[in-house]
């Protein structure tokens, strides 16, 4: 099977190549967005007919934390639906067996019951912080649906909880809460300072591991699905400030941790019910102790990368 993973230089994707290959596949195409800008329509549909995917994995997305998300509404938005359209219509338009679309799990209501099943779709207001992203999510989990009860093709969404793992983020301007943390202890460890972290700590989050994930998305692809979409999560939580004290230890930092209140929480508890796909047979394998300190070792071996970024702001 030729398969096509989108957004293979990121953290998801290329969690997603090292499971294809370990597992013997050796026909996966990849373009970085120099070679292929997925919010090009023309370039996608002519990439289709050139390579002729049989299966295509999208890991492709502009993605980014609180305060890139409300300083870049408008590409939150229209990139993320441009990415998604034109690699869902072309898979459409030529005959894919198989797609994989990759959400997050902020396409959930702000106040869902807990854990959220995926029947709680579009029961609630959104969080407004990073609404922006999570319609454009919405909207291609609503394309593979329409895909899958129109066309009958195993078009199937994947929502992940909260990642981190190696080729994470670590640009405290656009990174999530795990690689902001450690980057954050990690540099305060050097200079004896105290870290400052955003809200209050209460907040309840869950994390999986990107190799876990990974493991589902290839576990979906061999099976055929039923369903249009699936939670893929830790199946437990752990509160920020609880998750800064293991970040400390395992980094080995020494100073006080400092709450900003006047930064904003997000939602205050957010855990994924994932019994659907654990029903199916995948289950996590990584605890988070080990998930982290497997993530500071990668973030040691690239620092060299961070510097330069650190620096050309
Ligand atoms: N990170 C998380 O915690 C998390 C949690 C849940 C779900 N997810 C989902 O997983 C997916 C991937 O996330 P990630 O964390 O791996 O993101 P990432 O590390 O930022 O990678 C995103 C990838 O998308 C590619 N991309 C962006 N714009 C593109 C364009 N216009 N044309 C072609 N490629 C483009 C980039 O390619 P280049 O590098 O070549 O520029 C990059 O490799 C997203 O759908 C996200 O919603 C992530």
């Amino acid at each position: 099977m030729r398969i096509f993973v989108a957004g293979h230089n990121g953290m998801v994707g290329s969690a997603i190549i090292r499971q294809l290959q370990i597992n013997g596949y050796n026909e996966i195409i990849v373009k970085s967005s120099k070679e292929l800008d997925l919010r090009d329509q023309a370039s996608v549909q002519n990439f289709f007919l050139q390579e002729k995917p049989q299966i295509v994995i999208d890991a492709a997305a502009r993605v980014g934390g609180i305060l890139a998300n409300s300083m870049y509404p408008y590409q939150f938005l229209m990139e993320n639906m441009q990415i998604q359209n034109n690699l869902i219509d072309s898979a459409v338009k030529f005959d894919v067996q198989k797609f994989i679309f990759l959400g997050s799990s902020c396409i959930y209501p702000k106040f869902a019951q807990q854990p959220i099943k995926e029947s709680y779709l579009l029961s609630g207001a959104l969080e407004e912080t990073n609404e922006w992203y999570a319609i454009a999510k919405i909207s291609g989990v609503k394309a593979c649906e329409a895909i899958r009860k129109q066309y009958q093709k195993d078009f199937v969404s994947l929502m992940p909880t909260n990642l981190y793992g190696p080729y994470d983020n670590f640009d405290l301007q656009t990174s999530h809460v795990m690689p902001a943390m450690i980057r954050k202890f990690h540099e305060a460890k050097q200079t004896n300072d105290s870290v400052v972290l955003w809200g209050s700590g209460s907040p309840m989050r869950e994390f999986l591991f990107v190799d876990d994930l990974a493991k589902a998305v290839v576990f979906m692809m061999e099976g055929e699905t039923t369903d249009n979409l699936y939670n893929v999560g830790y199946g437990a939580d752990i509160s920020i400030k609880e998750l800064a004290l293991l970040i400390q230890q395992i980094v080995g930092h020494k100073g006080e941790i400092v709450w900003d209140a006047s930064k904003p929480d997000g939602t205050p508890k957010k855990l994924m019910d994932n019994s659907k796909i654990m029903d199916l047979g995948w289950k996590p394998e990584v605890d988070l102790s080990s998930g982290i300190a497997n993530t500071y070792d990668w973030f040691l071996s690239n620092i060299e990368k961070y510097k330069k970024v650190a620096i050309n702001g």
